[in-house]
């Protein structure tokens, strides 16, 4: 595996193989095995995998998570080496913004509702990022995880917006043994707090099962009950909406692929995940 830090670094070691098939996984880093899962389906389908490991500071709402943000570099390397990463990149933050990025982009509503509404900027960081590691990068695909439900939809109208020729491969969710989503967030937690955040998943997976006798309002509310008698939880939302358009639904008759997405603090950790409704 080679490393590199630059941009130029990069487009070196790329055009040295012509023709090849380039995939590329964007990442924050502290890798773990949801990162990892991405990596080895990018190496498995393209002649050349490409990762990046950036903390991207235009995307972040709150400074203080800016900076509590774990980093692992070594660790990360070794983990990107093992699941046969090519290049990895790993830029400052001077060398994706050598200027301001002052681009506002508008993705309609996917970018208002649920994570855009408690975390304005987010998404917005999200694309001027993301663009900027697919100009750089040119990839002929890139994988992206569902457990960021909303980020692939931005990112797949971004691609269409600024019309960038790369396929969007959305992977699914690795969770940890109790159902946790894997996070690197997780690291964050206590290891009580960790054992209590498993709960997440029990009550979104319990929730499916109440398709055929509750409205989606009613699960809504339900879902809310579960955390609302541990002082440790915190819900920022829980919404059943359409998969495609992000719109909350009223009815299960109103669309095939139907996704409840929640956002949580555990202690003053914010945990999100997601669950797909099947009637
Ligand atoms: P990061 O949180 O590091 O995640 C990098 C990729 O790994 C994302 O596509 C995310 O959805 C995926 N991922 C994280 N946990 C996962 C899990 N448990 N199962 C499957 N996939 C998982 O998402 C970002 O970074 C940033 O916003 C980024 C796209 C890199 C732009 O800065």
């Amino acid at each position: 595996m080679i490393t590199t830090k630059t941009i130029a670094g990069l487009l070196h070691e790329i055009s040295s193989k012509s023709n090849a098939k380039v995939g590329f996984v964007p990442t924050m880093g502290a890798l773990h095995q949801g990162h990892i899962s991405l990596v080895k389906k990018c190496v498995k389908e393209n002649d050349i995998c490409v990762v990046s490991i950036f903390v991207n500071p235009t995307q972040f709402n709150d400074k203080n998570d800016l900076a509590k943000y774990p980093r692992t570099p070594d660790a990360d390397a070794i983990l990107l080496e093992e699941a046969g990463c090519d290049i990895l990149f790993m830029p400052s933050v001077s060398e994706m913004y050598p200027t301001e990025d002052t681009r506002n982009f508008d993705f309609g509503n996917i970018e208002r509702v649920m994570e855009g509404r408690f975390r304005p900027g987010h998404f917005n960081g999200v694309a001027q990022i993301v663009s900027k590691l697919f100009y750089a990068v040119k990839p002929n695909k890139a994988y992206f995880g569902e457990k960021d439900f909303q980020q692939v939809a931005i990112i797949k109208a971004m691609v269409k917006q600024l019309t960038i020729p790369v396929e969007i491969v959305a992977c699914p969710i690795i969770r940890e043994d109790s159902g946790l989503a894997r996070s690197s967030r997780n690291t964050l937690l206590t290891d009580e707090q960790r054992k209590k955040a498993a709960l997440i998943f029990k009550v979104l997976s319990k929730s499916t099962t109440f398709v055929a006798q509750k409205t989606p309002a009613e699960i809504c509310s339900w879902v809310a009950e579960q955390f609302a008698d541990d002082k440790e939880f915190k819900l920022d939302y829980y919404e059943i909406v359409n998969a495609d358009s992000l719109e909350s639904i009223k009815d299960w008759s109103e669309s095939n692929d139907i996704v409840g997405c929640i956002a949580i603090y555990c202690g003053n950790i914010r945990l999100i995940d997601n669950i797909h409704y099947t009637k």
